[in-house]
C-alpha cells in the first residue's frame, strides 16, 4: 500500500470512498464528498493525500488550514475515509501518520473532529478550553506540536458548512 498525494485523475475514486465511508457514521450528513471538492475547488486543500493498493484509491484524508481563537497556524484533518472492505488494516493510521507527520513541517498544530476512542491513540486530546459550536468538546480534539494549549472556537473552512445545509 502506498500512501500520496491526490493527483488529477483521483478525484472520482476520492468521492467513493468518502461516500462509502461516511454511511457507514451516524452522524454523517452525507456532504463530506462535497466539502472535498469544494476544499479542492478553493484551493484549500493543504493536504490531499490517498492510499492506493493494487492502483486503487482505497483510503483518503485531507487537511486544510484553521485558525483556533486569535490564533492561525493550525492544520485541520479531515475528512479521513477508508473503504468499509478494507477497514481494520491500518490504512487509516498509515493516512493519519503521513499527516502528522506533513503537518509537523508545516504547522503549530493539528486539530481535527472526530471519535476520541480512535484518534487519542495518535495524540490528539480534548482541551477545556476547545470549542466548535454546539459539537460535543470531547469531540474536538488537537496535537499542538509545541506543547501549547489550545484556547478557544476552531475555525475552519466555509467549505465545512455545507455540512449544516445536508
Ligand atoms: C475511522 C477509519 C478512517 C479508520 O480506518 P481503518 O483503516 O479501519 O483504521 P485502522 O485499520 O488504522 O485502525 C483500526 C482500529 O481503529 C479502531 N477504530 C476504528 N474506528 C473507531 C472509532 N470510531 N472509535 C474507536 N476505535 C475505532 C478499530 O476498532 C481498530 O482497532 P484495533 O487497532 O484495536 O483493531 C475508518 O473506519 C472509516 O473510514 N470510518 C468511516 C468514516 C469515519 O469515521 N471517518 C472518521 C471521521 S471524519
Amino acid at each position: 500500500m502506498l500512501i500520496r498525494d491526490e493527483i488529477d485523475r483521483d478525484a472520482s475514486a476520492i468521492r467513493s470512498v468518502v461516500t462509502e465511508a461516511m454511511k457507514l457514521l451516524p452522524q454523517s450528513s452525507g456532504a463530506e464528498a462535497d466539502i472535498v471538492d469544494r476544499l479542492r475547488a478553493d484551493n484549500a486543500l493543504s493536504l490531499s493525500l490517498v492510499a492506493e493498493d493494487g492502483g486503487e484509491v482505497v483510503g483518503y484524508l485531507a487537511a486544510s488550514d484553521a485558525q483556533i481563537g486569535d490564533v492561525t497556524g493550525w492544520g485541520l484533518i479531515g475528512p479521513v475515509a477508508v473503504l468499509p472492505s478494507r477497514h481494520g488494516e491500518g490504512i487509516g493510521s498509515a493516512l493519519i501518520a503521513e499527516a502528522i507527520l506533513r503537518l509537523r513541517a508545516g504547522y503549530k498544530e493539528a486539530a481535527l473532529v472526530g471519535d476520541p476512542g480512535y484518534y487519542g491513540r495518535f495524540g490528539f486530546t480534548a482541551f477545556p478550553g476547545l470549542r466548535l459550536g454546539d459539537v460535543p468538546a470531547r469531540f474536538v480534539q488537537a496535537l499542538p506540536f509545541d506543547g501549547s494549549e489550545p484556547q478557544g472556537e476552531l475555525i475552519h473552512h466555509p467549505a465545512f458548512g455545507l455540512e449544516q445545509k445536508a
